[in-house]
This record gives structure tokens, sequence and C-alpha cells, in this order.
């Protein structure tokens, strides 16, 4: 199984902070954000990663984690020209994944728990997709899994009136047809290939499953998020906050 982490976009609803730095490389409690998105990947044994970027900061991921070797992996790393949404993103990622299933992750998610388990099951028999819901009580801000019993019945970005509080969360494990999915999409309204299509399309098929994930998950892509995704890092490496 190959690793892609999604680390283009702009950024924009962390200015002036992401003004001449990519979001993808602030400081998280004590390490640039993409660490733990990196980490969540290496924890699952996944040793093959490629880093999806823009332009303007492709240099300073080259630069910060270099060939991988310091980490025990291998990485790669492909430009995004345009953000046109986290399915481009992940579209790039064809030749590299070579036929093989993908574990794909926003480069500004953080995740509490050791999820190794769930990707090496689904590593052992790639078929379908899975995404790992978690309980918000936001769900506005999210794409929106409508659930009954141990089946998706659809997602829905960002709903007025969510039907419930579990928001999909940005690490997606996908078969190989994902690349076909991607080619079918048409951009949306905001103008991008949406990731919630990819996942809907495998909903349709009755090919997608879910994890409840239990320990704090938290994007860090706005300044509220950013702050509780350091506060959130921080105590899990033992800083006693008041
Ligand atoms: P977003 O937070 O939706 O977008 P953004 O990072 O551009 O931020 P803003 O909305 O404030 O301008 O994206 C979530 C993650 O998805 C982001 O951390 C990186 C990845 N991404 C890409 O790799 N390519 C893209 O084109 C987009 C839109 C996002």
């Amino acid at each position: 199984m190959k690793g892609v982490i999604l680390a283009g976009g702009l950024g924009t609803r962390l200015r002036p902070i992401t003004n001449v730095t990519n979001k993808h490389l602030l400081p998280v409690y004590n390490k640039p954000m993409i660490y733990y998105p990196l980490e969540t990947l290496m924890k699952a044994g996944i040793k093959d990663i490629l880093i999806v970027s823009g332009p303007e900061h492709a240099g300073h991921f080259l630069h910060l984690l270099g060939s991988g070797k310091e980490f025990g992996v291998s990485l790669s790393y492909e430009l995004q020209d345009e953000p046109g949404g986290i399915a481009q993103a992940l579209g790039l990622a064809e030749d590299f994944s070579d036929t093989e299933p993908v574990a794909a992750i926003l480069g500004d998610n953080i995740f509490e728990d050791d999820l190794s388990d769930v990707i090496k099951k689904f590593m052992s028999s790639p078929s379908g997709g899975h995404i790992f819901l978690k309980e918000v009580t936001d769900p506005q801000r999210f794409g929106v899994a409508e659930v009954a019993g141990d089946k998706i019945v659809k997602i829905i970005e960002k709903p007025k009136k969510p039907t419930s509080n579990l928001a999909v969360t940005g690490l997606y494990l996908y078969d190989s047809q994902v690349f076909s999915v991607i080619k079918t999409l048409k951009p949306s309204g905001r103008g991008e290939l949406e990731i919630t299509d990819v996942n809907n399309a495998y909903v349709g098929q009755g090919k997608m499953t879910f994890t409840v994930v239990k320990g704090s998950w938290t994007d860090a892509g706005t300044f509220e998020s950013l702050l509780r995704a350091n506060l959130q890092a921080a105590r899990q490496q033992g800083v006693n906050l008041q």
C-alpha cells in the first residue's frame, strides 16, 4: 500500500501566517504540522509516501523531509499546479500508486489514535474504500456521513442542517479504482474536484466502509483548530497545561 500526503491548497483561512509560509510547515507544538500525518502513515508500516504540494512551497518540503531516510521511509514529491481540490491532488498520485491501493491523508489532519490496525486490515484485502468518522459538535464545517447501522447512506458536504454529527476526517483508504473514479468527477460549485464526490461514488456502489475514531482528531486549517491542534499535541506528549 502506498501513502499520499495532500499538502497543496492556499491556506487562506490562516492569513497572514500563511502569506509566506505554507500551512503544513507551521509549528504544531514541537514539530512542523506535516510530521503528524507522516507519522500516522508510518505507524501503519507504510514506507512509500508521496507528498503533493503547490509550486511555491514544494522546495521547502523537500528541504525539510528530504528522501525520507531520516524517517526510515521513501519520500516522493509531486506538484499540484493550481489548488483544484483534494480529489484533484489525489489524482496526481496515479502513476506513483502503480495500481496499488492508497492511504491518502490531508497534511493538516492530526489524529491522537493509532489507526494502524484498521489500515493494516484494509491493506490485507484492499477492496472499495474506507473512511474514518469522528463525532463533532460543529458538523456544518465538514463532510457529514449519514449512517444506518454499519452502512453509510450518503455523505453531505458542509450541510446547513446536518443529519448526524459524524464528520468525515481527512484519512481515506482506497483501492486502485479511485483514479478511475476521480476521472469521472466534474468541478463543484467552488470549482474544485471534491473528495466527497469520490467517497459518495464508493457509497453508491456499496463499497465504502468506515471506522469511528475514538481519540481526539482535529484539522489545523483555521486559527481555532490550529490552536486546538497545538494543545492536543502538547497534551499527548505529556505537557501539563492548565
Ligand atoms: P482546505 O483546508 O479545504 O483548503 P486550504 O488548505 O487551501 O485552506 P483554505 O480553505 O483556508 O484556503 O484543504 C484541506 C487540505 O487538503 C489541505 O491541508 C491540503 C489539501 N489540499 C490539497 O492538497 N490541494 C487542494 O487543492 C486543496 C483545496 C486542499
